[in-house]
Order: C-alpha cells, then sequence, then structure tokens
C-alpha cells in the first residue's frame, strides 16, 4: 500500500522510520517532509497540506492507501474529515474530535463533566473576572491560552505579578479566551493510547523535558529531550490511568456525536492524589516518538489501519521492554523565541553511525549537499541502551560528534530516570 505522511519535525522523520520498515508500505510519500524523511521515501515539499482539495488530489494520483497525519495544525483544521468524505483512509481525529488539543477549556468542560481527575479552573474571556479569580486563588497558579500554541502558550506563575502579567499579555488578543487552572505537583508522564472511536489499548509512555534549560529552568517549549519507557508509571498506574481517564474520554466524546480515533496522548501529572489530566495533545508526541518508534517491535501500520477500520481489540503493539531509549533535542540559539536559520550541521552520519542511534532530523534543509538548520528544535539525537544510563551515554557520545556552533542542547535529559534506574537496579 502507498502511503502518505504529513508533517516535517523530528517526529514525522521517526514515524517515517516505522511506516517505511512495515511490510505492508510499498511506497512511502511525506509532505512536507525535512531531510531525514527523505532516506525513507519521497519528499512532497510543493504540496500543501493546508490545501485539503490539493491533497485529496495527491492521494487519489498516487493511489494512497493510507494517509497518516503527524502534526496537530492539519488536525484541527479537518485534513481528516475533509479525506475521510472522499473516501481516502486517514489515520488521525476528525476537526470536532481534534478540539481534546485544539481547545484546553473544551477538555476541562469534558473533564468537569465526567469527573476525569484534572486541576481546578476556570475559563476567562475578560480581564477584571481573571484578575479577581487570580487575587482569590493565589499563587502558584497557571494560565493558558486555549488555542494551539506549540506547547508555549502555558505559564505557571510562582507569583501573582506574573500570573497577572501572562493574563494581561493573552487577554490582550482580541477574542482571547484563558483558562486559569491550579498548579499541580508532581512528576509528568506522557502516556499513549491507540483509539478506534470505542476502545483505547495502551501504546507506550515516555517522559518529556518541557523547559529549556538544564534544571527545568527556563521557558516551557515545544519539547527538550524525553526518553521511554517511563518506569514511574506503573502497571497498576496505568490501568487508572485507562480507567479513570482515557476511557471516560473516549465515552464522552462517543456521546457526544464526536468519538476520538487516533493517538490520544495524555500529559499527565503524578500527583499525591493520583495520575491527573494536564492536558491532552491528539498526535504522537514530539519528542515522545523519536524515542516510542525506536524501541517498537511491532510492525505499526496494522495498528494505524485498525484505528481506522473502527477495531483496535486485536492490537498488541509491543516494545522491547529491555531497550531503554533516549532522545535529546539540539535547537537553534534563541529558541524557544526567534531563531537565526541556515547555519551549516556538520558530523550527523558520524553521530549516526552506531546501530544505536538515530538523529531524527526536524528544522533542517538540504542544500547543496550540506544540512542546514531550518527551524528551532533543529535535531533529536536518540540512543538505545540496555540501561537509561547507556541510552544516556550514547545519545550525548553522538552529540559530541556533531559540529554545530550556533546550536544548543540541554545536558540533563533523563538525568532523574538514570538515578531512579541506579537506585532501583534496573530500566
Ligand atoms: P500544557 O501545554 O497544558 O501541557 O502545559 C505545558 C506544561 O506546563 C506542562 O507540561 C506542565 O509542565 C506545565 N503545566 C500545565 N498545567 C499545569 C498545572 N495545572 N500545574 C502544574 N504545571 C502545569
Ligand atoms: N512533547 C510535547 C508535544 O509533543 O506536544
Amino acid at each position: 500500500m502507498n502511503i502518505l505522511l504529513i508533517g516535517s519535525g523530528g517526529r514525522e522523520h521517526a514515524l517515517a522510520y516505522a511506516i517505511a520498515k512495515s511490510p505492508l508500505c510499498s511506497r512511502l510519500f511525506t509532505a512536507p517532509g525535512n531531510p531525514g524523511t527523505a532516506a525513507y521515501g519521497e519528499n512532497r515539499p510543493e504540496l500543501d497540506v493546508a490545501d485539503h482539495a490539493a491533497v485529496r488530489a495527491f492521494c487519489s494520483g498516487e493511489s494512497i492507501g493510507l494517509v497518516v497525519v503527524g502534526p496537530e495544525v492539519p488536525l484541527v483544521a479537518g485534513l481528516v474529515d475533509d479525506l475521510q468524505a472522499a473516501g481516502i483512509r486517514a489515520f488521525g481525529p476528525t476537526k470536532a474530535a481534534a478540539q481534546l488539543e485544539g481547545s484546553k477549556g473544551f477538555t476541562k468542560e469534558l473533564c468537569a463533566q465526567y469527573g476525569i481527575p484534572t486541576a481546578g479552573f476556570a475559563r476567562f474571556t475578560e480581564l477584571d473576572p481573571a484578575l479577581a479569580y487570580l487575587a482569590a486563588h493565589g499563587a502558584p497558579i497557571v494560565v493558558k491560552a486555549d488555542g494551539l500554541a506549540a506547547g508555549k502558550g502555558v505559564v505557571v506563575a510562582e507569583t501573582l505579578d506574573q500570573a497577572e502579567a501572562a493574563v494581561r499579555g493573552m487577554l490582550a488578543d482580541p477574542g482571547a479566551e484563558i483558562v486559569i487552572e491550579e498548579c499541580l505537583f508532581g512528576e509528568e508522564v506522557s502516556f499513549f493510547a491507540l483509539c478506534d472511536g470505542t476502545r483505547a489499548v495502551p501504546v507506550g509512555t515516555a517522559q518529556d523535558h518541557k523547559r529549556v534549560f538544564d534544571g527545568d529552568r527556563g521557558p516551557n517549549t515545544g519539547g527538550m529531550g524525553a526518553y521511554s519507557p517511563a518506569t514511574i508509571l506503573t502497571p497498576a498506574l496505568e490501568r487508572e490511568v485507562m480507567e479513570t481517564i482515557i476511557a471516560p474520554t473516549l465515552d464522552g466524546m462517543r456521546a457526544r456525536g464526536t468519538p476520538f480515533t487516533g493517538i490520544l496522548y495524555a500529559g499527565l501529572m503524578l500527583t499525591a492524589d493520583g495520575p491527573k489530566l494536564i492536558e491532552y495533545n491528539t498526535r504522537f508526541g514530539d519528542p515522545e516518538a523519536q524515542v516510542l518508534m525506536p524501541r517498537l517491535s511491532s510492525d505499526l501500520v496494522p495498528a494505524l489501519l485498525a484505528a481506522c477500520e473502527g477495531d483496535v481489540s486485536g492490537i498488541d503493539l509491543r516494545f522491547d521492554a529491555r531497550r531503554a531509549a533516549l532522545t535529546v533535542v539540539m535547537a537553534a540559539a534563541g529558541y524557544p523565541g526567534a531563531v537565526m536559520r541556515g547555519s551549516v550541521i556538520r558530523g550527523i552520519a558520524e553521530a549516526g553511525a552506531s546501530n544505536d542511534v538515530i538523529v531524527f532530523q526536524a528544522g533542517t534543509r538540504a542544500e547543496n549537499g550540506q544540512v542546514l538548520a531550518d527551524g528551532g528544535r533543529v535535531l533529536t539525537v536518540t540512543a538505545l541502551g540496555d540501561s537509561m544510563m547507556e541510552a544516556q551515554a550514547r545519545a550525548y557520545a553522538a552529540i559530541a560528534r556533531i559540529d554545530w556552533p550556533e546550536g544548543f542542547c540541554r545536558r540533563d535529559i533523563g538525568r532523574r530516570a538514570v538515578a531512579r534506574e541506579v537506585a532501583g537496579g534496573g530500566i
């Protein structure tokens, strides 16, 4: 079958790596793709994925049997709806179901209606009631813009002054809506479930590092590194998440007439009162996909097809339980703010020469045989190991071979997992 993958990030490079391995995949196209995805098939940078009619025409022309949508923007724009209406099989939620990611307010209302554990919250469109709420609740408190913000629309305010500044800033945009919520404490875990509209099967765990600087300091980003598995999420906690968070979400979405199909990615806080939902994403994570896909020992494509066909009950995606994966993001100086594009990156092939290392490309472009930086998060360097400590050492050894003075990375990815492993003896 010919498969079209939509997106151009490190996540799409990792998905291309997994999809191309499938015996079911005859030809893989990625639109727009990046120099990394080009190694597994054909990039189609000229295909405008915001033009749904053009994507439909491409699918007919190339006999595409499955479209896999990587990022959230085309999901929220209804690409899956428009493909399915034309009889084209597409993996991912419809526009209405993607509201779980597209609107924080929507998700919070669903949680309230179905008793899904999450932080206490209120929604605002006007300044005075929002400021009154802040004054009544005090700091620390969390302020979020309602819509998509690439992980950057959230301020965890330590003081009321910070919270007030965030509220004023976000509500300054005409028509803006914000959510103000209780600050949760605990360790964060990313939990992934493959959903067919009715049922869900767990498909792996990871931990992300959201802050830009070492020691979890600085502003939030799309993610500076990740590792998998997240052993802090024990099998008992995983069952609790499936029962108290994922299942009621699917029931609620179905009851509303907008069943959820695709990857439901729950960002969880493991609080003293049990796991609570911080937010949903409606797709694989980036950089979490870069640690999940290399550990996957099952064929990904039948799982995606089963979700599209409405029955994931027979799907059992297997991860190599004895292998840990850790990925470190290399970003352009200035990220998550403005970055300079066009600097030359050398040493990618040398860094990825070992069987245990894969350099996933994200914000890069190829020009005259060179790889140039072309975005904020530019590379994700993933290493596998028999322990998290080994994976971490390999990832940083690979990074040392990359010659890119204009880039930077966090030096402490996996620190807590390695410490836990040393204390507990094992992944
Ligand atoms: P979100 O985009 O909602 O995932 O938020 C981004 C990050 O902000 C999360 O990964 C957390 O680190 C932090 N965050 C969001 N909501 C809360 C909360 N209620 N309490 C504490 N931290 C939060
Ligand atoms: N790593 C966070 C995300 O994919 O949204």
